[in-house]
């Protein structure tokens, strides 16, 4: 990032990004009143519960959750962190991010970014020149031609070769005036006790490049015979370009690809990417030689939501391997798996079985669910009636993470068939530790592609978890129908805070939370301005359940439109509320008042039958105020 976020470039942006335009890119929307409304993008609907207000610039869904302003929506839609989004929405709106408003610090790193991928641009080229033209490449051209590498891939992977000396690379970038600070920065030199030496040396040079096709890192192999004093292969280290968990192998070139054929594939290695490319899969990425993280999750997320992993066979059963994948899953891609034969790797499974092989591999793949309980099962001895019992124990906890519940119970079925066990048993096991997890509060992230399955498939199941990563709408299911319809005239119209605000206190509301968002719209509406109003609220909330509520009070769901005296409903709503709470106190006196007459207390009691007379006079009073008492119940 080149630049400040700052209050007025948001303003800018948001005001030359109209959320409904932005929405309207991808939402069918219709008006309905002040809103428009349409079918939510983030969850499976038939009938409309998304709505947007081109008023407050902000949107809610009903069935989900889901909620925010035009940065919300571009982050969640495009699964973008908001920097991201800052940057899409500017260039959408023809902004040129403003660099002269960095601070410092972030001129540096920005100007040392661009340096660093300057010299890794230019250390590209030099390792590509050498391995095309060196005499010194002769072994490697040699070897990447027997390992079937084409010219046209090495080309298409800008493969180079570094020589085996010992400062070729840092003398050219010291000639072109690079400070040995900044190569050293770049991690493609290092500081030796007298002088300062190249990392990659004799190895085949393997550029990584960002999806942006910007080379970030490089990894090398070296060539065969050269004993095994060296690690096989190399990356560069960290540097403020190269992050190893955040980037794939090949997404610079698979990730068009991953896009049209709506999923990617994972396989462990340089050699296997650029094999599969050449044969025609160009939607294969490898990660660097590290387990799978959530950053990649995510990366392979924006393009498609389905992936299939395929690990050399002596990898893809291991716990290791499994933990990752259920990694894949929790960030909410769609998993399956392809397992090769024993010793042998995509590269050299395509060697020797071709292309279509490898197509019908990748069809058959075998959902995450089922290969884990293939590999547990295979893992067992069923004869031993303990060791069934662990192994049962152990798909029983794969089974309870598959959210569909139909899904479920097929892969239950599977399981019972596989471990030998009774079916109905282990059926009732399963769910059994199903609800055991959902007491436990046990709901992991989902998104939208596991949302759309599971309401698609259990409309219980859709009510009680279609929400947005995070708080739900928790906040507005408790509210009364009063106090939403309040809030949100006093949000739609700042002036009628007044009437009431002097007659609510903190018991006049259901939760502390609410009171004081009322209380915020109250100071805020004496400050008058009535355009500033919810972005002065949204900008002193934290908490984002009650950011949720005010989002969904300001899409006009109260329906304020049929509302035909403002001020009368206002007051309304606030006598409904109190007549609320002296019944709550009401009852709580009468509470006390039984204690009071089981311990005989007489004063007490006395005391007590006072106070309710009381409330209830002063209820009788609420309610003779009121121009219509049952209208808000
Ligand atoms: N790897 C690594 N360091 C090693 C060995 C492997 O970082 N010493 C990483 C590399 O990213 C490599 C991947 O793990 O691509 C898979 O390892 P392996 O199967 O041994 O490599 P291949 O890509 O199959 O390479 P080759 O076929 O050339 O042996
Ligand atoms: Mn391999």
């Amino acid at each position: 990032m080149g630049f400040k976020i700052t209050d007025e470039l948001k303003e800018e942006i948001r005001s030359r990004n109209r959320l409904e335009d932005v929405v309207g890119a991808y939402v069918a929307l219709k008006r309905s009143g002040k809103s428009l409304v349409g079918l939510c993008p983030f969850h499976n609907e038939k009938t409309p519960s998304f709505s947007v207000s081109p008023d407050k610039q902000l949107y809610y869904c009903f069935g989900c959750g889901a909620s925010g302003d035009v940065f919300d929506f571009v982050m969640q839609y495009e699964r973008l962190e908001f920097v991201e989004a800052v940057e899409r929405l500017a260039e959408r709106a023809g902004i040129v991010l403003d660099i002269e408003n960095e601070t410092p610090s972030q001129r540096l790193s920005r100007r040392t970014r661009d340096v660093l991928l300057e010299i890794n641009t230019l250390a590209a080229r030099y390792f590509r020149y050498r391995l095309l033209r060196s005499k010194l490449a002769a072994g490697a051209r040699e070897y990447l031609s027997s390992r079937g590498v084409s010219a046209k891939s090495a080309e298409l992977f800008s493969l180079g070769y570094a020589p085996d000396k010992w400062d070729d690379l840092y003398t050219l970038l010291a000639k072109r005036g690079f400070s040995t600070e900044v190569i050293l920065q770049s991690g493609l030199v290092k500081k030796g006790r007298a002088s300062a030496y190249d990392v990659f040396r004799d190895r085949v040079i393997f550029p990584i490049r960002d999806v942006n096709r910007r080379v970030v890192g490089f990894g090398g192999r070296t060539l065969p015979g050269k004993g095994e004093s060296q690690p096989k292969y190399i990356n560069s280290p960290e540097t403020l370009l190269f992050n190893k968990s955040h980037v794939l192998y090949g997404i610079d070139l698979a990730r068009d690809s991953i896009k049209r054929l709506e999923r990617s594939v994972i396989v462990e290695g340089y050699m296997d990417v650029i094999s599969c490319h050449q044969h025609g899969f160009t939607n294969v990425v490898a990660p660097l030689g590290t387990s799978l993280t959530t950053a990649q999750a995510r990366l392979l997320l924006r393009y498609a939501p389905e992936v299939i992993i395929l690990f050399d066979a002596d990898t893809a059963g291991q716990e290791a391997t499994l933990r990752s994948l259920e990694l894949l899953r929790r960030e909410g891609l769609r998993v399956k798996v392809a397992t090769l034969d024993e010793g042998s790797d995509p590269d050299s499974f395509l060697k020797e079985n071709g292309a279509s092989a490898l197509q019908t591999l990748l069809e058959s793949a075998a959902n995450l669910t089922e290969y884990r309980i293939n590999v547990i099962v295979s893992a067992t001895d069923l004869s031993d009636a303990s060791l069934k019992a662990e192994a049962s124990r152990r798909c029983i906890e794969a089974l309870v993470e598959v959210i569909d519940p139909i899904e479920r119970s097929e892969y239950s079925k599977y399981a019972a068939y596989q471990l030998r066990v009774d079916e109905e048993v282990f059926t009732r096991e399963v769910e059994r530790a199903v609800r055991r997890g959902r007491r436990a509060g046990d709901t992991f992230r989902k998104n939208r592609y596991t949302r759309q399955v599971e309401s698609a498939v259990d409309p219980a199941a859709s009510q009680e978890s279609l929400r947005t990563p995070g708080a739900g709408d928790a906040l507005a299911e408790k509210l009364t129908k009063a106090e939403l319809l309040l809030l949100g005239m006093i949000l739609d119209n700042p002036s009628l805070a007044s009437l009431v605000e002097g007659e609510l206190i903190e018991e006049s509301f259901s939760s502390p939370s609410v009171f004081r968002i009322f209380r915020m719209l109250c100071d805020e509406a004496k400050q008058g301005d009535s355009e500033e109003l919810l972005s002065a609220i949204l900008n002193r909330i934290d908490d984002e359940a009650e950011r949720q509520l005010i989002h969904r009070l300001s899409v006009g769901a109260e329906k304020l439109d049929s509302v035909s005296d403002p001020r009368r409903t206002v007051l309304d709503c606030a006598l409904w509320m109190e007549e609320n709470r002296v019944g709550r106190k009401i009852s709580s006196l009468q509470l006390d008042l039984r204690e009071a007459e089981k311990s005989g207390d007489s004063e007490r009691i006395r005391l007590l039958g006072k106070q309710i007379m009381d409330c209830q006079r002063l209820r009788q009073e609420i309610r003779a105020k009121m121009s219509n008492p049952n209208e808000y119940r």
